[in-house]
């Protein structure tokens, strides 16, 4: 098997949050909304996961809202929130991700102005160009991706969220990518709502959360009255449980987390220094501790992921590719990169599973891939 380093696409569950949740898959599993001493079982755990969850957030029970990850919870959100007869605009980033991009779009075509806001070149929000902007725009909504997926690259929102008027403008965060790889205590960070996603923090797919501290005007997903009346549809009891699961674990784990994953990360990013050329995108703003993004100039990205994934490392690309045509990132366009080199961006995302010595072996190899090419091309682009 292949050495899994694509750890902000999806992390693979711990096993204390497999043993959590096997009993809920293995057993009779009532509904949580029935009467009988299944349901109030399975009500049990769900409200037990739910303050695990506010424990690692510092915010309330009562503000969680179950979905099926971070998709869900960014929809719910703008599609729920937004009032699309106010004249007020949403305020977002060219560097959201699409689970955000095309929830703004479709707010857009509803006759919702849009305002996307511009990172920098280290890939940060430009805070001195958003100030004018914001003050002039009075916004309803302000909602910027808390750490990006592509670059890792933490958002300014503490100073964002301090330009908004906050009795007329919600603040939200996709902090899909941030939350169990930072410390975010929303009782300190005067956030109104965020989004996240359990399968990025070793808990399962398919399940997360949006937390709001105000009600959303309208339900995204109508039927029962599960969720505080605002999600409809019997609760993953099994995947809730693994959430709460892995938010006990985050929690405990913080802190040797984040040393670990920026000591592989740092030692990956010496390596890299030696080879002639290679571009770390925003390694010069705040970034998360396992992510490194980073181009050879004469290593065509998609081509150099397939030569990793062949010598036994997974790794992601940065560029999209749609109807077989292969596309630039939206992100590194944002920042500036041109289309050349950000078309041999690739992704490393480190996780806990990983060792040094995995780290070393990837350097390794990657070093002995470029010596392999002619030197000419290599000369060529340095
Ligand atoms: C920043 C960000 N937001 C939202 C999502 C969507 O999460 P999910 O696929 O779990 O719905 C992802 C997933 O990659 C992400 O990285």
């Amino acid at each position: 098997m292949s050495i899994y380093l694509d750890h902000n696409a999806t992390s693979p569950m711990h096993p204390e949050v497999i043993d959590a949740m096997l009993p809920f898959l293995q057993n009779p599993v009532g509904n949580p909304s029935s009467l009988h001493s299944y349901g109030r079982m399975a009500r049990s755990a769900v409200e037990s996961a739910r303050a695990e969850v506010a424990q690692l957030l510092g915010c309330d029970d009562s503000s969680i809202i179950f979905t099926s990850g971070g998709t869900e919870a960014n929809n719910m959100l703008l599609k729920g929130y937004v009032d699309r007869s106010s004249q007020a605009p949403v305020i977002s980033s060219e560097i959201e991700h699409p689970s955000v991009l095309e929830p703004l779009k479709q707010l857009q075509s509803d006759g919702v102005e849009v305002i996307r806001l511009k990172p920098n070149a280290a890939g940060q929000i430009d805070l001195e160009a958003a100030r004018p902007i914001i003050a002039a725009a009075d916004p309803q909504l302000l909602s910027v991706i808390y750490a990006n997926n592509e670059t890792g690259v933490i958002q300014p929102l503490p100073a964002l969220a301090a330009m908004v008027d906050r009795d007329s403008c919600l603040v939200h965060s996709d902090a899909t990518q941030a939350v169990g790889k930072l410390p975010l205590d929303l009782s300190q960070l005067d956030l109104d709502a965020i989004s996240f996603s359990a399968h990025k923090l070793r808990g399962p797919q398919g399940v997360g959360a949006l937390v709001i501290n105000r009600k959303p005007r309208q339900r995204l997903i109508s039927g029962g009255e599960q969720e505080h009346k605002l999600r409809g549809g019997t609760e993953n009891v099994a995947g809730i449980v693994g959430l709460g699961k892995a938010a006990a674990l985050a929690r405990m784990e913080m802190e040797f987390k984040q040393q670990h994953l920026s000591r592989l990360r740092d030692a990956f990013e010496s390596r890299l220094a030696n080879i002639p050329g290679s571009v770390v995108f925003g390694q010069q703003a705040p970034r998360l501790p396992n992510t490194t993004y980073f181009a050879i100039p004469y290593y065509h990205g998609e081509t150099l992921l397939m030569e990793l994934d062949r010598a036994g490392f997974a790794l992601a690309s940065g560029s999209a590719c749609h109807s077989a045509v292969t596309e630039p990132s939206h992100v590194l366009k944002a920042m500036g990169v041109e289309d050349n080199l950000a078309l041999n961006a690739i992704r490393l995302s480190i996780g806990m599973d990983n060792s040094l010595q995995d780290i070393e072996q990837l350097a390794t190899k990657l070093q002995a891939l470029v010596d392999n090419l002619p030197a000419v091309i290599r000369q060529a682009a340095v």
